[in-house]
């Protein structure tokens, strides 16, 4: 056991976020005491309410702090009351470019036929892992606008394409896929944008280094179709930032809703931030009816990222237990149960495993 408790930031932010939060540490407090393991939360505030309230956003100078925790955990960002991308960019953007988060990990994994909107799909149908890059593309913010609000408005984002940024990915990618079922899709655009050739060759150069690995390439389009059609098909996914992104939405539909998808974003070796995919839902905010699964699951990623393996698998076990039973019906708002009663389940789950190991 580790000497010193783990000390990890937590960021509740916007609308759902601070419930779905909640859950994932009830969650963690369960799991910690069984593993062996002790730690610290750190809790900010940073929030559109704050902003709203006291003109308050996250300071650069909170990405030092940062540097000195093991994990950081953020629940969900946005308001419909504050400019469109403002708190997004402040907290989010800042974290992932100041940090160098360049992994963006999100698997989708179907517990049960029942929670998927495909058809004669099984569970072992759907086990995928995307690598999204996280750190470039459009992302960037690298652009602008000229004569704003005329008719000759021009509005330019650009696409960035580093070949260190895309070699690191594709590295983590391989690696990722030689530790599963080893094959590997990049997912580009590069008949329609030539910039993401440098994906292609990169591929190509460094592939003879992984050989267990099996490789191919497939344009955005046809990934999301056979992500409908045939998701077997896809091991692990490597792709840009965009594609990633809507990938990913895609993949949280597929595995049951958004309100079950976690992420990790990662720069391996250093602090890391792990949250549910989805966001604050605002119309559902304060109703208690969100589903904690996403944020829960991001944890189990946490914990399983800092070395707590076991605490890791207890959660995902008793995640998994619960959907592929049925006892939580779904992963979205429509589950009938309450997010703290999913919450509470899901510790007690975790308890249970603990009394009865086997
Ligand atoms: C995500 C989100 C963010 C993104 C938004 C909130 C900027 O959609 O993490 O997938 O586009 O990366
Ligand atoms: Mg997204």
């Amino acid at each position: 056991m580790r000497e010193q408790p783990y000390r990890i930031g937590v960021i509740p932010g916007d609308g759902i976020g601070p419930d779905v939060t909640s859950e994932a540490l009830k969650v963690l407090a369960a799991a910690a005491p069984v593993a062996g393991m002790r730690y610290e939360l750190i809790e900010y505030p940073w929030s559109s309410a704050l902003y709203l309230d006291d003109g308050v956003l996250m300071p650069e100078t909170a990405l030092e702090e940062y540097r000195t925790l093991d994990a950081l955990f953020l629940g969900a960002l946005g308001d419909p009351r504050v400019e469109r991308g403002v708190i997004e960019r402040a907290v989010l953007m800042t974290i992932r470019l100041g940090l160098d988060l360049y992994i963006n990990l999100r698997p989708v994994q179907l517990y049960s036929a029942t929670l998927t909107p495909l058809k004669n799909v099984e569970p072992s149908d759907v086990d995928m892992v995307v690598v999204r890059e996280n750190t470039e593309d459009v992302y960037v913010g690298l652009g602008g606008t000229m004569r704003r609000g005329t008719p000759d408005e021009i509005a330019v984002a650009e696409m960035v394409f580093t070949r260190r940024g895309v070699e690191r990915t594709l590295r983590y990618a391989f690696e990722l896929a030689a530790s599963r079922r080893r094959h590997l899709t990049l997912v580009d655009k590069a008949n329609a944008i030539r910039a993401q050739e440098i994906w292609r060759r990169t591929l190509e150069e460094i592939a003879p280094e992984y050989p267990g690995v099996e490789t191919d390439a497939m344009y955005v389009d046809a990934a999301a179709m056979f992500m409908v059609t045939d998701p077997s098909r896809f091991d692990v996914i490597v792709t840009t930032n965009l594609f990633g992104d809507i990938l990913t939405d895609l993949g949280a539909a597929i595995q049951g809703g958004l309100g079950g998808a976690a992420s990790g974003n990662l720069h391996p070796g250093q602090v890391s931030l792990f949250e549910p995919i989805h966001g604050s839902a605002p119309d559902i905010a304060g109703k208690g009816v969100a589903s904690p699964v996403g944020a829960v699951s991001a944890m189990s990623m946490l914990l399983d990222y800092i070395g707590e393996r076991e605490a890791a698998d207890m959660i995902g076990i008793a995640v998994k237990e619960l959907l592929s039973s049925g006892r939580v019906p779904s992963a979205d708002a429509r589950s009938g149960l309450t997010t703290e009663q999913v919450g509470t389940m899901i510790a007690d789950e975790v308890r249970q495993m603990a009394a009865s190991p086997d």
